[in-house]
């Protein structure tokens, strides 16, 4: 028989309270706590080696043959584990096998921008630090492919190296790429922004590629986790914490929305492994759900056969607590198991996966399943190939090497984006000094937002304005929450001694944090007080908006004093330079909002829970640039350069395309998926009309009001990229490819369908450049979408 979602949803509804409390008396309410009480086994730092595959134990096992199979040589190690020994390792904090010379292995090592959960050294020449590069959401800005890619190379060589001495493991558990739906989520500055389908897709595929070291290796270079698989977007907003949330969405949304980004990691990069989330989706808990886990990732999308699930940390324990969709712990270590979580980052499985063997519910051949799967990974890793394999060789020096590449400051200046500008940036030569103020003006750590290890320096904007030359008044002014205006008089008075005021605030992970959501978009404290008096000395004022969501910044575009508004999200080791090398004009802003910047109103008129993307006539006035049906204070997209540009199209061949022929045509061999074949390639010819060399960078969106069912969104984006700097007068071709996957809409049942009728291209928000296109013929389904229910049965107790 098979469960429905419904069903079950119905059934853990009837659980009896009292099965949800522990049995010991620090019980711990996940409904409303949103960070899990983790055991130090699950936190620990594990003593990481490789097996000796020389004179060690296992030399004679098919394990240490480099010229097999890796499936047979995982398969020929797992045969020798007894079945504590494969439960004991059913964890993130692997023990190993002590008596088969199986070092202990941890699975769970961070590289969200760089190393996290690094064993740093303390002290010495080596191994104290690593690359810290910009939060996504800010790198995403910069609109740069091939910048993603290299960010997440430079992690992986770096993790690689970290790995040879012991101190990281091979697997990341990165990237987040849940879309940044609600703006108040405090966990959105993880993500490349809002755009759940196109853009974060592309970076899923960037980053875990870069990661992986290319389109599935047979020498990994690390394995990429894609996370958090699925409908996460939330922490404790209103109480509903993430832990025992239960996010109520429509397979058309799903299927939109929440989860196009987990295909393509999937099918398209090749992610070797994939979180599991801690909320419900439709009453089924993500790590239980074998809709997600079996019959989305390996069914229908292609999840390499040996790929790993790892659930997030203590989210097999939250099946049971607070989710109560199993009655006790080892009931949910079996639905988890079942379902298709391989591994748990926390304890559940290796303390309680041999009660669920004993009540029969889990049988020896679904666990080692599970740690075959792991150590295939581990094979393709090169983890029992000795020093002579690829990436063994890599030391301190490549560490050094590859930071030395400036990459974190390149990924800063290409990200920032330019939002209001009345001429005062760049900064005219004659400027000397500066009054810099605000909770930012002197960030450290804060440049790093969160999941970061120990970065080799971290230049302040107090630093980076000094070394641009400018003479520095400093003063803090108020801090991010600060209601006292004890700091505003010397602020005053640093911005009348100086030629130009710049202040840097917003929000930091004070405010939006992973087991925080904000309440609203507003800046926090006084900060706007501040900015007023500061508007009001007569001097020219630079507001710099930091942090990873968007706040309602309507009053300062609004006040003619305020010059300049310039978006820094949080830029990283180098975010001090990048700053003043943009406001100096040394370089040039290019970047573009990947989140809308939504006036305070929307984030209070109805509940962040509410998943539905479509407006829906009451409260919800649509989610993401897509649906709202609101007026933006400034759009997804939207970005200002120091020069002008003028774009002019050039003429399609043809503008009317059969659907069902661009389907069936021979596709050219660097594509093995028809939906990502190009239908069109739009040209633009993009000259700078102004006076100042400039990066230039391009969104593409398509709409329609007759392809497909109603509601039409208002549109949505197919591509992007982004061009080298352009001299003044002159000009260069922008070419777009659009893939016929990306005009595609999907049907109230998940499908996604190619229908006919009219469309428009249009060039960034301005809608600068426009094609008109129709596709004629039947509407084609390029994707099906399987029926939600659960073809594993948890146990029905
Ligand atoms: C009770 O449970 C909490 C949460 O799992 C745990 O941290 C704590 O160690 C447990 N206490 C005892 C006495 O077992
Ligand atoms: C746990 O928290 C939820 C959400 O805040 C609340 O509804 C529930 O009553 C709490 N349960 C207990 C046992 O305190
Ligand atoms: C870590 O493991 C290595 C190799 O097995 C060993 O030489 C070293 O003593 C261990 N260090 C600690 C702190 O356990
Ligand atoms: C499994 O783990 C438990 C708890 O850490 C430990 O006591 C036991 O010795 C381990 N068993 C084996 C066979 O490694
Ligand atoms: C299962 O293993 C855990 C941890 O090793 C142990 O505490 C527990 O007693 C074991 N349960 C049974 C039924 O053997
Ligand atoms: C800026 O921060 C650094 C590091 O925390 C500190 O040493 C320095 O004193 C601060 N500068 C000012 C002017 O407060
Ligand atoms: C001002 O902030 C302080 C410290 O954050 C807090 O204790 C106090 O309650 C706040 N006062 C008001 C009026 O909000
Ligand atoms: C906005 O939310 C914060 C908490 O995130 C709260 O401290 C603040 O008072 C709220 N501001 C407004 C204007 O509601
Ligand atoms: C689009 O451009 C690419 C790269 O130049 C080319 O391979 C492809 O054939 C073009 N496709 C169309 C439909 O023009
Ligand atoms: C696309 O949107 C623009 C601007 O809203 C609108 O004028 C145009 O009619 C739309 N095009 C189509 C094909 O629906
Ligand atoms: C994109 O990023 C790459 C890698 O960092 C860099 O080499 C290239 O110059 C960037 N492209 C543009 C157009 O800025
Ligand atoms: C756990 O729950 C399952 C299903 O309700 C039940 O069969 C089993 O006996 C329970 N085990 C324990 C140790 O309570």
């Amino acid at each position: 028989m098979v469960y429905t979602a419904q069903y079950l949803a119905m059934a853990a509804a009837m659980l009896p309270n009292a099965v949800l409390a522990q049995n010991n008396q620090t019980y711990a309410n996940y409904s409303s706590q949103s960070q899990p009480d983790l055991y130090p086994q699950t936190l620990a730092t594990l003593n990481l080696s490789f097996p000796d595959c020389v004179n060690g134990p296992l030399k004679d096992n098919i394990v240490c043959d480099t010229s097999a199979n890796y499936v047979d040589r995982a398969e020929g190690l797992i045969a020798l584990f007894t079945l504590e020994e494969l439960i004991n390792n059913t964890q993130n904090s692997g023990p190993g096998v002590p008596r088969l010379g199986l070092p202990p292995y941890q699975v769970w090592s961070e590289g969200l921008h760089g190393l996290d959960r690094a064993n740093f050294a303390k002290s010495g020449d080596e191994w104290t630090w690593a690359t810290s590069f910009p939060m996504p959401i800010l790198s995403m800005a910069a609109l740069n492919r091939t910048l993603i890619n290299q960010i997440a190379g430079i992690i992986a060589t770096q993790a690689r190296a970290f790995n040879n001495v012991g101190r990281y493991g091979l697997d990341a558990y990165a990237p987040n790429i849940n879309g940044f739906r609600s703006p108040l989520w405090g966990r959105g500055q993880e993500t490349p922004g809002e755009d759940a389908n196109f853009l974060s897709s592309s970076y899923a595929y960037e980053y875990i590629t870069g990661l992986q070291g290319g389109v599935d290796p047979d020498h990994l270079k690390i394995a990429a986790t894609a996370k958090h698989f699925a409908g996460y977007d939330l922490e404790n907003w209103g109480g509903n914490s993430r832990l025992g949330f239960d996010a109520s969405i429509t397979q058309q949304d799903l299927a939109e929305y929440y989860t196009p980004q987990f295909l393509a990691a999937s099918r398209y990069a090749k992610a070797r492994s994939f979180m599991c989330s801690y909320n419900s989706v439709n009453g089924v808990p993500s790590c239980s759900s074998s809709f997600l886990l079996q019959t989305l990732l390996r069914e229908n999308w292609d999840f390499p056969e040996y790929g790993y699930v790892s659930s997030d940390c203590d989210a097999v324990y939250n099946v049971f607590n607070p989710h109560g969709y199993a009655s006790n712990q080892s009931a949910a270590a079996a639905d988890s198991l079942k379902a298709g979580t391989d591994i748990d980052c926390g304890q559940t499985y290796p303390w309680h996966l041999n009660q669920s063997f004993i009540e029969g519910s889990v049988t020896r051949g679904e666990i080692e399943r599970s740690i075959i799967r792991l150590y295939s990974n581990l094979v393709k890793l090169g983890y029992f190939d000795g020093d002579k394999s690829e990436y063994r060789q890599l030391g301190w020096n490549d560490v050094v090497t590859t930071d030395a590449w400036n990459i974190s400051y390149e990924a800063a200046v290409e990200g920032i984006v330019l939002l209001k500008n009345d001429g005062v940036l760049p900064l005219a030569k004659k400027v000397k000094s500066i009054a810099l103020i605000g909770p930012w003006a002197n960030a450290t750590e804060q440049l790093q937002g969160n999941y970061f290890g120990t970065a080799p320096y971290l230049i302040t904007p107090l630093q980076g304005a000094s070394d641009a030359g400018y003479k520095v008044n400093y003063a803090l002014g108020t801090n991010i929450s600060g209601n006292t205006t004890e700091g505003f008089a010397d602020a005053v008075k640093a911005a009348k001694n100086s030629d130009v005021v710049v202040y840097l605030g917003g929000i930091d992970n004070t405010i939006e944090a992973e087991g925080t959501d904000r309440l609203n978009v507003t800046w926090p404290g006084n900060q706007l007080d501040l900015i007023q008096k500061l508007s009001q000395t007569g001097k020219p004022l630079v507001v710099l908006q930091m942090g990873g969501g968007q706040v309602d910044s309507s009053s300062i575009k609004s006040n003619s004093k305020v010059n300049a508004l310039v978006w820094g999200g949080y830029p990283g080791q180098s975010g001090g330079k990048a700053i003043f090398d943009i406001l100096s004009g040394k370089r040039a802003p290019a970047g573009r909002l990947v989140s809308t910047q939504y006036p305070a109103e929307y984030a209070t008129q109805f509940p962040a829970t509410n998943m539905n993307l479509r407006p829906d006539g009451a409260s919800n006035p649509g989610q993401t640039y897509k649906w709202y049906t609101g007026t933006p204070v400034y759009d997804f997209g939207y970005g200002l350069f120091y020069t002008t540009f003028k774009e002019t199209a050039q003429k399609l061949g043809s503008s009317s395309f059969d659907i069902s022929e661009i389907i069936s045509s021979p596709r050219s061999p660097s594509y093995e998926y028809s939906e990502l074949v190009p239908f069109v390639n739009v040209t633009a010819t993009i000259k700078n009309t102004g006076k100042t060399a400039s990066p230039y960078t391009a969104m593409l969106f398509a709409n329609t009001t007759n392809a497909g069912p109603a509601p039409y969104p208002n549109k949505w984006l197919v591509g992007y990229d982004r061009l080298a700097s352009i001299e003044p007068g002159k000009s260069v071709d922008l070419v777009i490819p659009v893939p016929i996957g990306a005009i595609a809409r999907v049907d109230e049942n998940g499908n996604r369908i190619v229908y006919p009728g009219d469309y428009q291209l249009a060039l960034n928000v301005d809608r600068s450049v426009v094609w008109d296109i129709k596709l004629t013929g039947d509407a084609v389904t390029i994707e099906n979408w399987p029926l939600d229910e659960q073809e594993i049965q948890p146990d029905p107790n």
